[in-house]
């Protein structure tokens, strides 16, 4: 159970606790913070072994995250563990007074309303039944009954829940990873199924108590992929996996003769035809993947792209109809904001296109097509490998459009697509040059603000370098768009103060000039300018203080690149700064709450 969980830990690690039924009674343990307070607090109170156990790694919502806090809730003979948000918990907890709650959380009504239910005479299947029809909000719930020791029962509405179909043994949990070390064999359950483990199987029905149709599928990564494999972080190794994971999700995706054949996208080549207006929609770095997007969609295609926050998106009744093309990223395929996001668009009858690195997840089942990355198991919390992997299927989408809707640039679209083989090659020599990153997150370790500024697709490139040293050393950074410095930011500057710049590869020159002199700007303020250039620029060079060569490549695909340096040094300054590079404070992997 505890290395399960420890392989969950990454979606949450505010608190962590485990129960089983044993004897008639719920027995349970449970703690604030990391799990290894959790493993401490078993040592000195050992737990019984058995056959069934439930747990769960937290990521707080409703209520801090204290001991009384943390899951698993206990009401009675029974024990549940919840994801989500319980919206009307306020309400149900005042139809049960008398019960005695023991904690702040929205999640222990569930408890309560269930040891009600069971105690009223219920098996614990139809208690979850009665109990989620009276649950609004999002919730993956599991239960125990300590009266009935050999079932675990769990309902899914919004929040992610699949089962491993282990030899004579069954796993309940948020994502696979958490029972690959047992079984690669799993079922994708669907909205509003409850799932009933026993002895005798799996038995899933709808919440009316239909029996439901599942889907099985085989996990294609193993128990290594989700290792370290000798790295200090997870997120050092997938940095450095990401030759791999660019070619794993360029692969099969081009034929003999330069064309791109994206067969897997279940979307006629008439309706991609039809489409009018893209609207890419995603959270945190996946956003800044869909920033690039639109670049180089506009840019191949013609057609008009906007890129929304995910968390805005619906909220603001945006313009979309059947001709709309909505296009989400999504490494997790959970991120509820997103989620809704798809649901709003679907609504509005537009085709949905998910990007997504986790094969039977929701955002992909609940899209009309999915374009998969294969970038692996990306463990670390802030996004390397999915977000390059992001931005090679949101060029493959790019070109795919310019190629099905006969855009002009036939050559162009060629040149390009096996310049995107090449890549891998290039992402190489950017983490071969380690070293000098290293070297430079040691000496600003001291640094309070860092600016990184950049223009056209070097502007998200800025934004994610940006997030990612937010992310893991707590220090305040922010990106812009070059342009737009002399219009406010330009204030910032200081003495020292570093500023990273991506400059664009020579032959854009109009637009490199303009980024060249923004650095002369910055720099005859005083600021620290750390350059992102072309080997052989001479004028990039000459207003560097440190420079930083970036292989020759198209600028459209310069991010690729670019935002390689980036990621080493926010790994590394964080390192030297003693943080916890894979779980930073207050963040999780897999936001399924809005
Ligand atoms: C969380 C993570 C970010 C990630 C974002 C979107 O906030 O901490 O690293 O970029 O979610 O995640 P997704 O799985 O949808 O790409």
């Amino acid at each position: 159970m505890l290395s399960g969980l420890r392989r969950l830990e990454y979606r949450g690690y505010d608190s962590a606790g485990v129960a089983m039924p044993v004897g008639g009674v719920i027995e349970w343990r449970k703690r604030s913070g990391k799990i290894a307070n959790l493993e401490a607090e078993i040592a000195a109170r050992p737990l019984p072994s058995t056959n069934i156990a439930i747990g769960h790694t937290r990521w707080a919502t409703h209520g801090a995250p204290t001991d009384r806090n943390s899951h698993p809730h206990v009401a009675g003979r029974i024990a549940i563990v919840h994801n989500g948000i319980i919206e009307n918990h306020d309400q149900l907890r005042a139809e049960l007074p008398g019960d005695e709650f023991s904690s702040e959380t929205d999640s222990e009504v569930a408890a309560h309303l269930l040891r009600r239910e069971v105690e009223a005479g219920k098996g614990l299947t139809e208690a979850v039944r009665a109990v989620v029809a009276r649950l609004e909000g999002a919730f993956t719930l599991v239960a125990v009954d300590a009266a009935d020791p050999g079932r675990i029962v769990a309902a899914r509405r919004n929040s992610p829940l699949v089962v491993g179909v282990g030899d004579g043994e069954y796993f309940l949990a948020s994502d696979v990873a958490a029972f690959i070390a047992y079984t690669r064999d799993a079922i994708e359950l669907g909205q509003d199924q409850i799932v009933e483990l026993s002895r005798e199987g799996v038995t899933v029905t709808t919440f009316e108590g239909a029996p439901a149709e599942t889907q099985p599928f085989h996990v294609d990564w193993d128990l290594e992929a989700a290792q370290k494999q000798g790295f200090d972080w997870f997120m050092r190794k997938e940095i450095f996996e990401q030759p791999k994971a660019v070619a794993d999700t360029l692969l099969g995706r081009l034929n003999d003769k330069g064309e791109l054949t994206l067969d897997e996208l279940r979307m006629s080549p008439e309706l991609l035809r039809r489409v009018n207006k893209i609207v890419v929609v995603a959270c945190g770095t996946a956003f800044y993947a869909g920033l690039v997007a639109k670049y180089a969609i506009e840019h191949w295609t013609r057609i008009p792209c906007e890129v929304e926050l995910a968390s805005e998106f619906r909220y603001r009744d945006p313009i979309i109809d059947p001709m709309t093309l909505v296009v989400t990223i999504s490494q997790s395929g959970e991120t509820a904001d997103t989620l809704m996001a798809i649901r709003h668009a679907r609504e509005q009858h537009a085709k949905v296109i998910a990007i997504c690195n986790t094969n039977g997840a929701t955002i992909p089942r609940e899209s009309d097509a999915v374009i998969y990355t294969h970038a692996g198991p990306e463990i670390g919390v802030a996004s390397t490998k999915g977000f390059t992997t992001q931005l090679v299927a949101c060029y493959l989408l790019g070109l795919y459009l310019a190629q099905v809707r006969g855009m002009k640039y036939g050559d162009e679209i060629a040149a390009l697509l096996s310049e995107l083989e090449r890549m891998p090659e290039a992402i190489q020599r950017m983490l071969d040059a380690k070293a000098s990153v290293y070297d430079l997150a040691a000496d600003l370790v001291d640094a309070n603000s860092v600016l990184f500024l950049g223009r056209h697709v070097g502007y998200p490139s800025a934004l994610e370098g940006a997030l990612k040293l937010k992310e893991l050393a707590y220090i305040h950074a922010e990106g812009f768009a070059a342009g737009e410095l002399k219009h406010g930011p330009i204030a910032l500057i200081s003495e020292n103060l570093p500023v990273f710049v991506v400059v664009p590869p020579k032959g854009r020159d109009q637009l490199r000039d303009k980024v060249i002199s923004n650095i002369a700007e910055v720099r005859a303020r005083g600021a620290r300018t750390i350059v992102l250039a072309e080997a052989d620029d001479e004028e990039a060079g000459a207003v560097a203080e440190t420079l930083i060569e970036l292989p020759k490549v198209s600028t459209l695909l310069q991010p690729l690149v670019a935002i390689i340096p980036l990621q080493l040094f926010a790994c590394e300054l964080a390192t030297v700064k003693g943080h916890d590079v894979d779980q930073p404070r207050n963040l999780a992997k897999s936001v399924t709450v809005e």
